[in-house]
């Protein structure tokens, strides 16, 4: 997994150097797309199209006679994170319900994408009041390089309950259920009221009984992975919304925005990833808050203050921007440009069409707009991350090399220096450092290790780019 620190560390904005090459958005997306076949957990289905990879982890959840066979490793390991997994499947949701309209020919593999982790989640959740929130063993998992498929390492699976709590990582799955459910109401409508009453009954869980799984029994194995460093107020919001926004039952609005001033720490306008949601909510609720010309407040200040910390003002911008903070850029101008605003900060007025210039520079830069001339998408462009650090990645494909490799035998691939033989197809990696250098090296996870949250808000964007 990659460190939180790393996750902080994006693209540098271009500043008129490097050539404008015009970028292929299409094939981006189907890209971006194809990674979370490359990602699946359990027993692949017969049009999986990522063929290097087979089944694995059949017996997930067996330790607690619970059925967690599916799902989605998390990034180069072989572990399931259900907070990061369902805050990826909240921005893939997102992404479908603002830019689906965008994604056609590739609509129904990102729905697909949805439902491989709905359904997962649905597994985590089948018990009253019990949320899976892990499988794995991550320390076991990291002292090893091995690929999915051979995996024996153990495979613990971890819940929070009434006595040890977890409401930042049920209140992100009743977010991704209920956005999901969003995106499934026409096209599968019993499925997506199964999404729904599953979202209202984790929600009111996470809610009633209120703590960190930090300080649950399930601490030793989230920790130091995922921890919840800023707090589950901002989740349970975030949750909140998502229900209103799938309901209009206003008790969920009224939940919102009473429980924000509530809030023990103060809010955080700039930040928004799998543990901090702050700009999210408030981007999120803006398109209810003007649709209805209610009461803005705070939410309208709190979003407009997010474009202001974050657009520079001098003319030459040097600044870090995360996918998800683009991904907002482009939703809070689309909102804006419908209300036919404009965002009044100290250093001037900033405009939709240049917060979605941005947005577009940043992913550009991703494609390969950047002084190493490189995409950062395997397998999209001429140049691109040939070495990233995922295990199945790296090793010989169990398709070709049907032996069992065990833990410390996948150490000469990861030590190689050699391409990675299979293609992970679409992933992005941490990237480049601050200086726009990039080495290559699966040795150096932070550059070059995916995760299914970076790809997922990159989806909806290169959605929108393909067709705006
Ligand atoms: C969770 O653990 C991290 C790391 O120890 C800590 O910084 C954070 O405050 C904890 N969060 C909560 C809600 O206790």
């Amino acid at each position: 997994m990659l460190s939180p620190v790393s996750l902080m560390v994006a693209m540098l904005v271009v500043s008129g150097g490097a050539a404008a090459y015009t970028q292929d958005y299409k094939d981006a997306l189907m890209k971006s797309i194809m990674f979370y076949e490359g990602q699946r957990s359990g027993k692949l289905p017969p049009y999986q199209r990522m063929t290097w990879r087979d089944d694995s982890a059949l017996q997930d959840g067996f330790d607690n006679h619970v059925n967690l066979v599916g799902g989605y490793y998390d990034a180069g390991d072989n572990i399931k994170f259900h907070f990061p997994m369902a805050f990826t499947t909240t921005m893939l949701a997102w992404s479908v319900i603002e830019f689906g309209d965008f994604m056609s020919p590739q609509s129904g593999h990102a729905i697909q994408a949805i439902k491989w982790s709905t359904d997962y989640l649905l597994q985590a959740t089948s018990i009253k009041d019990v949320v899976y929130v892990q499988v794995g063993d991550p320390y076991a998992d990291h002292n090893c390089w091995e690929r999915p498929e051979d995996m024996d390492t153990p495979r613990t699976s971890v819940a929070v309950t009434k006595d040890y709590p977890g409401s930042e990582v049920s209140a992100e799955i009743a977010a991704a259920l209920a956005a999901s459910s969003i995106v499934f109401r026409r096209i599968y409508p019993a499925y997506s009221n199964l999404l729904l009453t599953r979202a209202e009954e984790v929600f009111k869980f996470a809610d009633s009984y209120r703590g960190s799984y930090n300080n649950s029994k399930v601490g030793r194995y989230v920790c130091p992975f995922y921890c919840d460093f800023s707090g589950y107020e901002d989740d349970l919001l975030w949750g909140a919304a998502w229900l209103y926004r799938a309901t209009l039952n206003k008790y969920y609005f009224d939940y919102v925005s009473t429980n924000v001033y509530k809030m023990s720490r103060p809010w955080n306008v700039g930040e928004f990833g799998w543990d901090t949601k702050d700009a999210g909510i408030s981007v999120l609720l803006s398109e209810y808050l003007f649709f209805n010309k209610v009461d803005w407040k705070p939410f309208i200040p709190y979003a407009d203050e997010f474009v202001c910390s974050v657009i520079p003002g001098s003319p030459n911008p040097s600044v870090f921007y995360t996918r998800a903070l683009s991904f907002l850029f482009v939703v809070y101008a689309n909102n804006l440009k419908w209300a036919k605003r404009v965002v009044q900060c100290e250093h001037g007025v900033v405009t939709p069409s240049r917060l979605i210039d941005l947005a577009k520079s940043q992913v550009d830069y991703i494609l390969g707009n950047n002084p190493m001339e490189t995409s950062y998408m395997v397998n999209y462009g001429r140049n691109f991350p040939r070495r990233i650090h995922h295990r199945g990645s790296s090793m010989p494909s169990i398709k070709q090399h049907r032996d069992h490799i065990g833990c410390k035998g996948g150490t000469p691939y990861y030590e190689s220096r050699g391409y990675n033989p299979n293609l992970l197809t679409g992933a992005v990696v941490g990237g480049p450092d601050e200086w726009d250098q990039f080495a290559d090296d699966r040795n150096n996870p932070g550059q070059s290790e995916p995760a299914t949250y970076i790809n997922a808000p990159l989806v909806g964007l290169l959605a929108y780019f393909s067709e705006n």
